[in-house]
């Protein structure tokens, strides 16, 4: 970080303004910049069911805690410092033991006898909220058994604006409303399970290069910032982060990246402003692992955990702990700043049952080997640190059925699938196969060798097995009497072309590869480079579809991948995206080349040309000191830019062949009487004004205290370190008598009056094939104003239907699902244009229409002309 933007306070505090780059010579003048929400917030449980409990129960403990005790719980201990990657001090006066936190959101990474879940891409790809509240829970309770207080996920930063993006399989989907039910129902099944969830990543993270300044290959002072309007910060960014916040998530992790020329871990609008105030977040804000850069900026902007502790990975000194101490005791912090961390941690301890049943951890994440030290960086205290807890249960069935019903099948000609005891297959590709490394080969799944199942990076897990494609096929084929030949080295042409010739279906397994910046695979720093296949992908689907009229190809991707050299070969009769399904992954390829389980939907846009999504992720800075990238597509990511810009995609969001026919008949629009909307009206708790009662003598290492090497304590050495600085925050940041409550604000997920049910929409569809199935009806709004993206996702349900059956599928439709964020009132408004509802199999695929116009509506079916708009049926119900 450059030395000039920060300064140093008293002995030991870093103090850096969100505006302080400006006052400084030599650093350009940076645009836009975030401005400033102070005070923090309190965190209560006041009027909220889900927290009261939890809150009553934190407020008691913590104010038996000193002020070590309360620092202790907001400071991680340092990196390697104890068995999981993320640990907070302790209180064993109170008998709580540090906090564990461990990656990842799909399993627990480093994890031994635990579960490799399909990843975020394709839990998004089943779009079935259940699954994806049972993966959660499954996921949680693995985590539990480990010892886990804190899942660090799901996620829905990145949320996918740029297709290359490093982490985009990570989160939900490219939509905000698809992701946000993902990340609820995740939170909800993580949470129940005893496991506090962490949504993250706070906020706009959407490319690894230049995420950290110091990761960088090339050299920039500081981190990127996204450059994010405030409309579009409301209804893209910020919007599944307000239904986590609704679904009761304990925890938040903020990004690396800046935001608006502010870093994400001491950005007061986003954490004091929007979390707090805003959308009534009462737990806990955690850093993402060194994306804290300051000590105070960052407790007063709304920071509550400083993660992994260190100031950077094992620089022995820390922005908290011992330093905040200091800043509590000479008022750089105020006490009840301190107190609401704790209070804040501690709530969302309680409101999960850590209280009760915490199981002691059990995992090490630096060593496979049951001895170890505990303190592993330190070497210190040598014992049993890895119990290998076998926590799968069950888990298997359930991670087959996710990725199988994950998988989206983007074309199917003929009678090509599902396969019914072919004579014959041969399988290609390396991607069919097992890296000859092994599962868990690649350090963090760093590279693309053998079946690509899951990403790179700290969003990963162990594989405890990985089934293959082509050993589940073996199996299959076996079973039912098919001969099965496979070349698996994507370069051997002359061995593919005669293998192809004499199959009755030839699987062409052909994949790409994401993830995390700090991991480099074959030039892709993080993000992908390209939208194309790699391994030679392309050249092995022309090599076999040029030689086997019924080329099937499969694809395992962390997003779209560009297919049009390919997709209209004659002989490519059936293509699938299958994500990354995780240890399960042959087993389901089988399950939906069969036809055993019905598929999935994509929930990205697959383009013809990179070009088309009309966004540019940024590989070089364009500027030495922070990269800006603006966000200028602002509301129209993904399908949102294609719609309002006529561009034909190959495969539209929401996208996904169905085994059987549906057909959709009617729909019709009730009108709900809803209260009328207003701003709220209100102020955050007022904090409660305590002198600092201990003294900086009282503060000091206990005496014959033992100091693990290079680990981070509440404690100071000495009382002269304690300066009386007074206040060097910006004044209102002091404020104990907390701020008027935002308008759009009033509750967990923001103002009640955003989630009244205006209407209900009614839908009739049939399973007119022969084969029962299931269909993913989806809903989509227009706000009609010009400036209002052609239409927005706002509803969805998977729906199981028997072949011949006929089923009714109600939507609700909320005053958020109409509402437009408006930059002058800072509110939800609902703009008279008028507004329409659409209902059908895709977001391109829309017969069914009706106005919401305040009334109840019989709407048509544009497949069926005939029908006519019929409004102002009074006596309708
Ligand atoms: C803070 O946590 C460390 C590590 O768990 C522990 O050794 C120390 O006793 C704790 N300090 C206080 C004041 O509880
Ligand atoms: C306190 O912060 C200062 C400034 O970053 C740092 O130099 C010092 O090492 C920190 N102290 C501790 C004990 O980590
Ligand atoms: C795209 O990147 C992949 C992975 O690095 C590489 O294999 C492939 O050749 C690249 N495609 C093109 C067209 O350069
Ligand atoms: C399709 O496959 C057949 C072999 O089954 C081959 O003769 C033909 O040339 C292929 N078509 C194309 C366009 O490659
Ligand atoms: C594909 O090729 C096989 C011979 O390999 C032939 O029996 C079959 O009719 C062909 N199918 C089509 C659709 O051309
Ligand atoms: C994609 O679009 C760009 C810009 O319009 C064009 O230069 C390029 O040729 C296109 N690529 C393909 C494969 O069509
Ligand atoms: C980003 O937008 C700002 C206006 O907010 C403009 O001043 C700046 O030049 C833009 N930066 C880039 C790199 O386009
Ligand atoms: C805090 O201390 C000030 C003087 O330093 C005193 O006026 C005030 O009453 C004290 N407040 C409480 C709550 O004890
Ligand atoms: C206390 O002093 C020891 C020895 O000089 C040093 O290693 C440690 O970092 C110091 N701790 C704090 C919190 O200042
Ligand atoms: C939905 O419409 C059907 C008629 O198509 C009707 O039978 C059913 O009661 C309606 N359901 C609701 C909840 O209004």
């Amino acid at each position: 970080m450059a030395p000039s933007k920060v300064s140093v306070l008293g002995n030991a505090i870093l103090f850096l303004s969100a505006l302080a780059g400006a006052q400084e010579p030599d650093i350009p003048t940076l645009y836009p910049q975030s401005p400033p929400a102070y005070p923090p917030p309190i965190g209560t449980g006041d009027g909220i069911p889900e927290w009261s409990e939890a809150y009553s129960k934190a407020q008691a403990i913590v104010a038996q805690m000193t002020i070590a005790e309360k620092v202790n719980l907001t400071s991680g201990v340092g990196w390697e410092g104890e068995q999981c990657v993320g640990n907070t001090g302790s209180v064993p006066r109170l008998g709580i033991r540090g906090l564990c936190l461990q990656d990842s959101p799909l399993g627990i990474r480093f994890g031994q006898y635990s579960s490799a879940f399909p990843a975020g891409v394709t839990i998004a790809s089943t779009w079935d909220d259940g699954l994806a509240y049972l993966r959660g829970y499954a996921m949680g309770m693995e985590h539990r058994g480990k010892g886990v207080d804190v899942q660090l996920g799901p996620v829905s930063g990145p949320l996918g604006l740029f297709p290359e993006g490093g982490r985009n399989w990570e989160g939900g989907g490219s939509d905000p409303y698809l992701s946000g039910i993902g990340l609820a129902a995740a939170v909800r099944g993580i949470q129940d399970a005893g496991v506090i969830a962490c949504a993250k990543h706070y906020i706009a993270n959407e490319q690894e290069h230049f995420r950290q300044a110091g990761e960088s290959r090339i050299p920039v002072e500081e981190s990127l910032s996204s450059n994010v309007d405030d409309r579009t910060m409301h209804e893209v960014y910020v919007w599944p982060f307000a239904d986590a916040v609704r679904a009761g998530v304990g925890s938040i992790m903020c990004s690396y990246n800046q935001i608006n020329n502010s870093y994400g871990c001491q950005n007061s609008e986003l954490m004091n402003g929007i979390l707090k105030n805003e959308l009534g977040f009462p737990g806990f804000v955690m850093s993402d692992w060194q994306a804290q850069h300051a000590g105070v900026a960052t407790a007063l902007a709304g920071l509550d955990m400083a993660m992994p502790g260190d100031q950077v990975f094992v620089s022995g000194n820390a922005y908290w702990g011992s330093n905040l101490t200091v800043a509590v005791l000479n008022g750089s912090v105020p006490i009840w700043r301190l107190d609401d961390m704790a209070t804040r941690i501690m709530a969302s301890f309680y409101k999960v049952g850590l209280d009760k049943d915490r199981v002691d951890v059990n995992l090490a994440s630096w060593t496979t080997d049951v001895y170890g030290w505990q303190h592993w960086f330190a070497r210190e205290n040598y014992g049993v640190i890895n119990g290998n807890v076998d926590v799968r249960g069950a888990h298997a069935t359930l991670i087959r059925e996710v990725a199988a019903k994950g998988t989206v099948i983007l074309k199917n000609n003929g009678s090509a699938l599902p396969l019914q005891k072919p004579r014959q297959i041969a399988v290609f590709g390396s991607d069919a196969t097992d890296n000859p490394k092994g599962p868990n080969g690649c350090p963090d799944r760093g590279c693309a060798d053998g079946t690509v199942a899951m990403g790179w990076g700290s969003g990963t897990a162990n594989f405890p097995y990985l089934i293959s494609p082509l050993s589940a096929l073996q199996n299959k084929a076996i079973a039912d009497g098919t001969v099965i030949q496979w070349v698996v080295d994507d370069y051997s042409t002359i061995q593919m072309e005669h293998t192809a010739t004499q199959a009755s279906a030839c699987l062409v397994f052909v994949k790409a590869q994401a993830g995390e910046g700090f991991i480099t695979v074959d030039g892709n720093q993080g993000d992908r480079k390209n939208l194309t296949l790699w391994a030679n992908g392309e050249e092995v689907i022309r090599t076999v579809a040029s030689n086997c009229n019924n080329t099937i190809v499969t694809v395992h991707a962390p997003g779209p991948v560009t297919m049009e050299e390919w997709i209209d070969h004659p002989n490519v009769t059936a293509v699938l995206y299958a994500g990354l399904p995780g240890q399960e992954s042959g087993n389901s390829i089988v399950d939906v080349l069969y036809g055993l389980v019905e598929p999935g939907r994509l929930p990205f846009t697959i383009a013809k040309n990179a070009t088309d999504y009309g966004v540019s992720l940024m590989y070089e800075p364009n500027n030495s000191y922070a990269p800006q990238q603006n966000f200028t597509s602002g509301l129209l990511i993904d399908y949102r830019y294609f719609d309002k810009n006529n561009i034909e995609p190959r495969f539209e969001f929401g996208f996904g062949l169905s085994y059987t026919t549906w057909k959709y008949h009617d729909i019709v629009v009730r009108k709900i009487n809803a209260g009328s909307y207003g701003a709220f009206n209100g102020r955050t708790p007022a904090a409660k004004t305590t002198n600092v009662t201990e003294t900086p003598e009282s503060l000091v290492f206990p005496a014959g205290f033992h100091q693990v090497h290079f680990y981070n304590y509440p404690w100071i050495n000495n009382t002269g370190d304690v300066r009386k600085d007074g206040e060097n925050g910006p004044e209102e940041a002091y404020d104990p008598n907390g701020a008027p409550i935002r308008p759009a604000g009033g509750a967990p997920g923001g103002n009640p009056g955003l989630y009244d049910i205006l209407y209900e929409v009614n839908v009739t569809l049939s399973n007119v094939g022969k084969r029962n199935g299931e269909e993913v009806v989806q809903l989509y709004i227009s706000q009609g104003e010009d400036d209002d993206p052609v239409r927005v996702l706002r509803g969805f349900r998977r729906v199981s239907v028997n072949a011949g059956q006929t089923i009714n599928v109600i939507f609700t439709i909320l005053r958020r699902d109409i509402s437009r964020w408006d930059t002058v009132t800072q509110n939800w408004v609902i703009s008279p244009a008028e507004k329409q509802v659409f209902v059908g199999r895709s977001s391109r695929d829309l017969p069914l229409v009706a106005k919401l116009n305040g009334e109840n509506v019989i709407g048509i079916n544009r497949n069926k002309p005939s029908t006519s708009w019929t409004a102002g049926m009074k006596t309708f119900m």
